[in-house]
Formats: structure tokens, C-alpha cells, sequence
């Protein structure tokens, strides 16, 4: 054991410490109950994760429990820290663990937490304690979630498994990842999948590391954990190559997620996450799954969170009792203009898809129609709305429903077969 992998009093190695100190994510004002800085209020980017979470997660226990015959799933959170916020918001475990009391009936949850600070740890079990459903299995654990990995891989078992992986820094090892992803599991459909948080901040602090002539231990120690967690030492070179930090950080997150895909066979979706529009991602969620529902559902919760975060961003200005003029909230109407801006890309998009091939295939078609503009920030209700156009233009049929938009198949129209629907119609 070298000194840096000898636990600290706060039951993190010196290296996860340095790794704290990289992500630059610990906000708020320090002192105020927690040890952790994390944990006094939410940010902005925090917003946005755990929204995809509360969105995305029911969706993956109603898919993928659907066909177990003992309704069962897991839910693995390595990095899962006191549960909850000293202000109260709820953290991911508080999240689930309602999900948990919500779905009961429906599915069983078992759930399986890692938490390395022992503050935290302590935070965080009192916290399940007082809101876990009676009759719900959980665990936690204290400690490093790699050394962890294989007793959650066991807990999960041949059920489907939903793992977040939400460190502050570098986090898992690549193979750690990869192990995960390719558990063998007996029953319908490989049924796992990984919620990773990418944290740009820490991967820009270390990467800058590569740029110093002379460079301490410590800091060599860092690259070289670097290179584990991003699977080699490919990404050194997009590094060094590139004048601007943002830009390279985009692609390494890019390449993390290609060579996964190449590894595991898995679907994977980048999601930015900032903490001021217009600045540079703080970090990026990567979700990996093995079905296209998957991909489908968790752009869709990528999209509700940002409208989340934006209004988290933009929020209603304060009335103050008895004041001469009410001052409006410029928000509702800058929103829907957004989002009808978004239904006239998604149905220029469409229109062009039907002149090139005649038909729209869903949810295949869901990047070529959403386009990298309203990818993530458009929702179901957006491409409806620009599908149900068309089909009153007499372009599309058959007409879009909200429900099952997702599996929706539709065809070109030409003028003179409208005219005949028309008059068909007109006729009854
Ligand atoms: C970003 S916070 C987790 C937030 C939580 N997932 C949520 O959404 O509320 C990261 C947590 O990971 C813990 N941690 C850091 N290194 C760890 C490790 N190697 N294993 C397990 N936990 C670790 C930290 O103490 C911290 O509580």
C-alpha cells in the first residue's frame, strides 16, 4: 500500500481527496452543519442530474421489470454521499428511495449504496432509515466503491440493474465500467445499464497536469489514474493537441464513451450539464444501455431537466407586498417562445426526412428529427406537435398520438391522395 492509497480519517485515500479537490463541484457555504461542502445547497448542475434521475429511473423499472417474473430490479449508487442536502432537497438516495415507496406494489427495489466519508455514511443511513418503505430491502456500505464493485454485481444477481455512478472526480476504472455493463445475467435481455457522471472539471485540473515541464508524485500518480479510468493513454494526445480546454474535454468525454460502446455493445448518450447557460459543460452525464427505449427515454429525461434547470436558473422575480408595480416573470413567455421555435426545427427536420425517403421510423429516427439544435431540450410534445402539423398539411399519415409516439411509423403523403382523405372525411 503506498501512502496515497492508505485511507485518511475521512475513510478516503489522499488520491480520492486530490480527486475532491479536482472536480471543483463542492459548492455552497462551508460550516453549516455537513463537513461536506457538497452537501450545504444545491447547484444548478445538481438540478439538472437528479431531475434526469426522478425522470429516467421509474421509466427503466417500469420497461425492465416488466418481463421478471419476481418484479424485481436494483439499484446500485457507488458514490452516494448523505442522502440529502442540509437544506433537505433530496439527494440521489432520497430519490430512489421514494421511487422505491412509490413503485412498491408494482416492482421491488433493492438497493445497494457506497458511500466512502464516514459523516456522510452516517447521514445517509439514518436518512433511508427514517424514509425506506417497511419492507424494502437496502444496504449500505462504507468504503471505496471498487472495493464494493463485486459485492453490488452479487446483490443485483440475474435482476436488472440501474447503476448511478456520481463520484466528484475521476471515479471508476474503465474495466470497472466495462465489468459492469457486460455482467452475464440468465433471463430476457442484458437489462443493465449506467448512469455516469464525467466530470469535465476534474479531468481538465488533471489533464493540465500533462502540460507542466516538471510535475510532482503526485501529480504523475493522478495522470496515471487518469489513464485508467479513460481506458489508456489515448486521450493525452487530443489533449496536448488542442489550444482551448472545453473543446478536448468534449472529445475525451466522446472517446470515453465510443470505446465503451466498442467494448460492451452498448447504446450510449452524452448529456452537457452547465451551471450557467452559454458556459462551458461542468460535466456530462453518459448513459449506456442495451436498448433502444433506453436512448429514447433518457433523452426525453434529459430534456425535462433542462427545462428544470432553466427555470432553476431564471427564477420568478420577488413581489414585494403593497409595491407600486407588479414586475412580471419574463420566463413563461421566453419558454414557450423556445419551444415553438423548437416545433418549426423539428418539422423542417421532418419535412426533409419524408422529400428524401417517404416514411419517418420512430424511435430510429429520433436524432435525425430532434438534430443536434433541439436534441436533449425538446421533448415528445415537440415532435408531436411538428408531426401532427405535417399530417394536417395533408404530408403525413397516419395522424400522431401522444401516446406510443415513440414506436411512431409514418409516411409521405401526396397532394392528391390528401384531396381523396379529404373529401373521404368530408363525406361521413
Ligand atoms: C457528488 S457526491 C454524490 C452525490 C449523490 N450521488 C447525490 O446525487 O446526492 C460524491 C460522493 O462520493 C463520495 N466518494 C468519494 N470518493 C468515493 C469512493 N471512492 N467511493 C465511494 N464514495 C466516494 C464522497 O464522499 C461524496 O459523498
Amino acid at each position: 500500500m503506498t501512502p496515497d492509497d492508505e485511507p485518511t480519517d475521512q475513510g478516503l485515500t489522499k488520491a480520492e481527496l486530490e480527486d475532491y479537490a479536482l472536480s471543483g463541484e463542492a459548492g455552497g457555504e462551508e460550516g453549516m452543519g455537513s463537513d461536506d461542502p457538497f452537501f450545504v445547497s444545491k447547484q444548478a448542475s445538481a438540478v439538472f442530474k437528479h431531475k434526469l434521475l426522478k425522470t429516467y429511473f421509474p421509466k427503466f423499472v417500469g420497461k425492465a421489470g416488466s418481463t421478471e417474473a419476481d418484479r424485481r430490479l436494483a439499484y446500485v449508487d457507488t458514490h452516494a454521499g448523505r442522502g440529502a442536502y442540509d437544506d433537505g432537497t433530496a439527494g440521489s438516495p432520497l430519490l430512489v428511495a421514494q421511487d422505491v415507496s412509490e413503485m412498491q406494489k408494482l416492482r421491488r427495489i433493492d438497493c445497494f449504496f457506497v458511500e466512502a466519508r464516514k459523516s456522510n455514511h452516517d447521514h445517509l443511513r439514518q436518512l433511508l432509515t427514517d424514509n425506506m418503505p417497511a419492507g424494502a430491502h437496502w444496504i449500505t456500505r462504507r468504503g471505496r466503491a471498487s472495493d464494493h464493485l463485486q459485492e453490488a454485481l452479487a446483490f443485483a444477481g440475474n435482476s436488472p440493474l440501474f447503476m448511478f455512478v456520481d463520484p466528484y472526480g475521476l471515479g471508476p476504472t474503465f474495466e470497472e465500467v466495462a465489468s459492469v455493463l457486460n455482467r452475464p445475467r440468465q433471463g430476457y435481455g442484458r437489462k443493465t445499464e449506467v448512469l455516469l457522471n464525467f466530470i469535465a472539471m476534474a479531468f481538465s485540473r488533471a489533464g493540465g497536469y500533462l502540460r507542466r515541464a516538471a510535475r510532482s508524485p503526485q501529480q504523475e500518480n493522478t495522470l496515471f489514474r487518469l489513464d485508467a479510468v479513460l481506458g489508456g493513454d489515448w486521450w493525452r494526445e487530443i489533449y496536448l493537441s488542442s489550444d482551448s480546454t472545453a473543446p478536448a474535454i468534449a472529445q475525451i468525454a466522446r472517446g470515453y464513451a465510443q470505446r465503451l460502446q466498442l467494448k460492451t455493445n452498448c447504446s450510449t448518450s452524452l448529456i452537457p450539464v452547465r451551471d450557467r447557460a452559454h458556459k462551458q459543460p461542468l460535466y456530462w452525464l453518459v448513459h449506456f444501455t442495451h436498448h433502444p427505449d433506453g436512448v429514447w427515454w433518457i433523452r426525453e429525461a434529459a430534456a425535462r431537466a433542462a427545462a428544470e434547470w432553466r427555470r432553476y436558473c431564471s427564477p420568478p422575480p420577488n413581489t414585494v407586498e403593497d409595491s407600486l408595480f407588479s414586475i412580471t416573470d419574463p420566463f413563461p413567455a421566453e419558454e414557450e417562445a423556445r419551444q415553438s421555435s423548437w416545433v418549426d426545427i423539428i418539422e423542417r427536420r421532418t419535412r426533409n426526412l419524408l422529400t428524401e425517403r417517404g416514411r419517418i421510423d420512430l424511435p430510429q429516427d429520433a436524432y435525425v428529427l430532434f438534430g443536434p439544435d433541439t436534441f436533449g431540450q425538446a421533448w415528445d410534445k415537440h415532435l408531436r406537435q411538428a408531426l401532427s402539423r405535417l399530417y394536417r398539411d395533408g404530408i403525413l399519415e397516419p395522424r400522431p398520438y401522444a401516446k406510443d409516439i415513440n414506436t411512431y411509423r409514418g409516411h409521405r403523403l401526396h397532394a392528391q391522395q390528401r384531396t381523396s382523405v379529404e373529401v373521404k372525411a368530408s363525406d361521413l
